[in-house]
């Protein structure tokens, strides 16, 4: 009877037992993706343009690597024998030869598909294809993949993404496993086995304070990270979802909030916006050292709030060497006037070294309290190094 009881156990922790190419995501994966702006209106020039200018423009050089193309880019219908075929009118030299091409400016390529029937916008999902269209990936060359969610009727989660998980991993090309069913069967509580990543929420959107039927503002979206921290680690990540950074419903304010705040989350951070158009200001918030040091740092943490006062949040995140992040951010609408008395972060044992990460100066030390004024939907992002 014993037996039985401990040969049940093994064949039922074998078949949940899920398989994932370890350690291709041990900090948050950098890169770009197409849908924010552009939508299904994606072509091959357009993407070999934003290849170009992620390294023209030092955004590889500061770590973005993946270049992932959205919904959109396959034919409306599978070919006689079921494999996915892109569509020729927007990717007329095929995917092999675009994933080819970025990998020759030494760059990554990503890709979008569904674990329902169909995609959101209708072309072909994964669904009954999984090991046929991991294959394909393989010989393509691919990268990345981000595997959404529409149209998966009664399946289950679990179940569904780790057939796909399976599939890539017996395909033999390492790929990093973006899940994109936005948080809705809790797969930080399952997913860490089965993928890299995985969306907490809905789509977000490029305005700060908006809520739509299906997406989010920044604001929103953030909110909705407060307690997921401990789920988050090396090659598994929380996916607050990608970057609206420079996009133009938020601010320049607003757009360095949202990066601050990402990068304190530890997210995962796909620049969203037209490469090819980007100001020099919004490159320089997309590639700043510090803040990307602690998006990147190796500890793995995810911030937590410390302090949520009327329009005032404050979040928190340990880096492995020591030094905290501190993040203060101002919801409201009017700016506020605060005394930092450093006695209050009690996590802070000894003397602290201030660096303002976006004045990009060292500013004193813990050892004063000090008086700031941060705007309206602005943030105050501080890396605190112990004094030796
Ligand atoms: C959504 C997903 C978006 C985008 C879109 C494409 O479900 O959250 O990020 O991929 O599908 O249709």
């Amino acid at each position: 009877m014993k037996k039985t009881a401990v040969l049940i156990v093994l064949l039922f922790s074998s078949s949940i037992h899920a398989q994932k190419f370890e350690g291709l995501a041990l900090t948050p994966p950098m890169g770009w993706n197409s849908w924010n702006t552009f939508a299904v209106n994606i072509h091959e020039d357009m993407v070999k343009q934003i290849a170009d200018i992620m390294v023209s423009s030092g955004m590889k050089d500061a770590g973005y690597e993946y270049v992932v193309v959205d919904d959109g880019w396959e034919a409306p219908s599978r070919d006689s024998s079921g494999n996915l075929v892109p569509d020729p009118n927007k990717f007329p030299h095929g995917m092999k030869a675009l994933a080819d091409y970025i990998h020759s400016k030494g760059l990554k390529f990503g890709i979008h598909n569904c674990a329902g029937n169909t995609t959101c916008n209708g072309f072909p999902g994964g669904r009954g294809h999984e090991y046929q269209d991991a294959r394909l990936y393989a010989s393509w060359g691919v990268d990345y993949l981000k595997y959404d969610w529409c149209d998966h009727g009664t399946a289950d989660a679990h179940e569904t993404y780790k057939t796909m998980g399976d599939a890539l991993y017996a395909a033999k090309r390492p790929v990093v496993y973006s899940l994109c069913e936005w948080g809705s069967s809790k797969p930080w509580e399952w997913a860490k086995d089965v993928a890299h990543l995985w969306r907490t929420t809905g789509d977000i959107t490029d305005c700060y304070n908006c809520q739509g039927e299906y997406d989010l503002g920044m604001r929103f979206v953030l909110k909705l990270q407060d307690g997921l921290e401990k789920y988050a680690g090396p090659d598994h990540w929380n996916d607050p979802d990608m970057l609206e950074v420079g996009n133009p419903g938020l601010s320049l304010t607003e757009s360095r909030s949202h990066f601050s705040l990402w990068c304190m989350l530890a997210a995962p951070l796909m620049a969203g916006n037209d490469l090819r158009k980007m100001s020099p200001e919004v490159l320089s918030i997309l590639t700043n050292k510090d803040a990307l040091s602690i998006d990147q740092d190796k500890l793995g943490k995810q911030a937590y709030l410390y302090m949520d006062h009327l329009s005032k949040l404050i979040y928190v995140k340990e880096l492995s060497d020591g030094s905290w992040a501190v993040c203060w951010h101002n919801t409201g609408d009017q700016p506020y006037i605060q005394r930092i008395n450093w006695k209050h972060f009690t996590f802070l044992k000894g003397e602290f070294e201030i660096k303002d990460i976006w004045k990009n100066q060292v500013i004193g030390t813990t050892s004063k309290n000090i008086d700031v004024n941060i705007d309206s939907h602005d943030v105050l992002f501080y890396k605190l190094t112990p004094r030796k």
